[in-house]
């Protein structure tokens, strides 16, 4: 970069002025290239964009061929419109004098969860309209499946200080700085910060940036939130090793390390969000392996969303580095699977781990959840640390609470047409991880009796008298049922509504 602070911040202010003056927006760039367009982009191609730009060459079409579609646009068009030099100094464009092109991928994105929106800068992706290029092992990922994952599982309260660990092009950072007071992100390589930085001053954002690997840049520091999309490939190791996906660490230690290291980085009742993979090895069940990460005072819940075995996984990241088709494919492919047999994995678990620093005794939970959820989950997942602790409560607490049945839940009455009872009945939960029981009439009368007025216990004397059953007799019956369901978040004792949010009165949690 070869200009001054002040100049780099005049030149990325003027940037996005044009950018909002031209319109260049997820919404506009959509409606401009169609739905089409906007799938073909995802399956990096650029023919279906390409086809509805023809005949444009209006400021906003000129911005997306440049920057979207990686394409050459003229001199004179780009000259109208964008400080040309400046951007040749910041090198973030080339030109021929007479054609110019990106050397770095803008892309606007909108995301309604949270409303943050703004641009993203990061490296065009290497494999486009049939190219398989190898990637770069510096290569700087643009906004990916897994990072929409992140923002969507990450706690989006108020918080005085973030940590963006891994923050490549700087996506989770921008989340992170419309609910952080403070916003660190770090990264090992020296491209990413450099690329998150033009990120941050385009969206005008104030984020301090470190360089160093894990929590070393930040060790002496300690934050309310940590979220981490680390590279959570789990590869042989290699001379040049993609740094945007592969650790130096041997199988999942990578991911490991971001779990257990959060501990001494987090504040009391911080919390820790990442996505990433793990490893089934033969002969060792994943829930205890994973629970084994779980730091001393912390309490964690991961999800499982995809396992994969490792011929599809090998083969996905093959194909991500650009190796189909090259002579050492196969070669590549043997590599990783002696690999995977050295260290007995037998299947890769993609999925998300949601960690608060409680202080209670270290715990975790582990769900295969390969269904679909009600995004963002980051509520639900938060919730499902706090019910652990009520899910342990000795039956006479139970049953003495006032149960809360979770907002959000209808019932589906099963029966054969023409038949006035139900067989069964489902209660679906329309939030969070949009979980689905099958509940008897007892079990279906208890929940819908749950609104924080009656004690359980008072509850199942009322159902059990309309069910002409003796009480004792549907406790046995229920309890068990309610417990789990308290796990699961669907019932919170005494619960209150703040800011619209749902919140549990600890001091009833405590006393009961
Ligand atoms: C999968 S990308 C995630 C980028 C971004 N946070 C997102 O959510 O899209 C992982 C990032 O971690 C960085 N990284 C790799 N090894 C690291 C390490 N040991 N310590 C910190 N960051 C690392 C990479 O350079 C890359 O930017």
């Amino acid at each position: 970069m070869l200009l001054t602070m002040s100049g780099f911040r005049s030149v990325m202010d003027q940037l996005r002025a044009v950018f909002l003056e031209e319109g260049f927006s997820a919404d506009q760039v959509i409606e401009a290239i169609g739905q089409s367009g906007q799938a073909d982009l995802s399956r990096n191609h650029t023919f279906g964009a390409h086809v509805a730009l023809e005949g444009r060459d209006d400021g906003l079409a000129t911005l997306i061929r440049l920057f979207v579609l990686q394409a050459s646009v003229p001199s004179s068009l780009a000259a109208s419109l964008l400080p040309l030099q400046a951007l040749q100094r910041l090198e973030l464009v080339d030109t021929d004098g007479r054609t110019v092109r990106a050397r770095v991928d803008i892309r606007p994105f909108d995301d309604q969860t949270d409303g943050t929106d703004g641009w993203v800068v990061s490296d065009h992706a290497a494999s486009v309209d049939g190219h398989l290029d190898r990637s770069l092992p510096d290569h700087v990922l643009g906004v990916s499946p897994a990072s929409v994952s992140l923002a969507q599982i990450t706690d989006r309260r108020l918080v005085g200080s973030a940590l963006d660990l891994g923050t490549g092009s700087g996506i989770q950072a921008i989340h992170l700085a419309r609910h952080a007071g403070q916003v660190v992100a770090t990264d090992l390589s020296r491209r990413a910060l450099d690329l998150a930085s033009l990120t941050f001053a385009l969206n005008d954002l104030k984020v301090e940036l470190c360089q160093g690997s894990l929590y070393e840049p930040v060790d002496q520091r300690s934050f309310d939130l940590i979220c981490s999309n680390p590279p959570y490939v789990i590869a042989p190791p290699t001379k040049q090793r993609l740094v945007y996906r592969e650790g130096a660490f041997e199988g999942d230690g990578l991911m490991q390390a971001v779990i257990t290291g959060a501990a001494q980085r987090l504040n009391s009742g911080g919390s820790l969000h990442v996505v990433g993979n793990w490893a089934h090895c033969s002969g060792q069940d994943w829930a205890q392996r994973l629970s084994s990460w779980m730091p001393a005072g912390c309490q964690g819940f991961f999800v499982e969303r995809e396992r994969l075995d490792v011929f599809e996984y090998i083969e996905i990241w093959l194909a991500d580095a650009g190796l189909i088709g090259q002579p050492d494919y196969q070669e590549q492919y043997q590599r990783w699977l002696d690999y995977f047999a050295a260290l007995r994995i037998e299947a890769v678990g993609l999925g998300w781990l949601t960690m608060v620093k409680t202080g209670r005794p270290t715990r975790s939970r582990s769900q295969s959840w390969p269904f679909p959820v009600a995004q963002p989950v980051a509520d639900d997942l938060m919730a499902h640390i706090q019910a652990m602790n009520w899910s342990d409560w000795s039956d006479e607490q139970m049953l003495a609470a006032h149960w809360t049945l979770a907002d959000n839940v209808s019932q589906e009455l099963i029966a054969p047409i023409g038949v006035a009872d139900p067989q069964a009945v489902i209660l679906r939960r329309h939030d969070g991880l949009a979980r689905a029981i099958e509940a008897d009439a007892a079990l279906a009368g208890v929940l819908g009796a749950c609104d924080g007025e009656l004690s359980l216990e008072s509850i199942l004397v009322a159902v059990a008298q309309l069910l002409d059953l003796p009480a004792a007799e549907l406790t046995t019956q229920v309890l068990d049922q309610v417990r789990k369901l308290v796990a699961d978040t669907w019932l919170t004792p005494g619960v209150t509504k703040i800011d619209g949010r749902t919140g549990v009165e600890a001091e009833l949690a405590d006393t009961v």
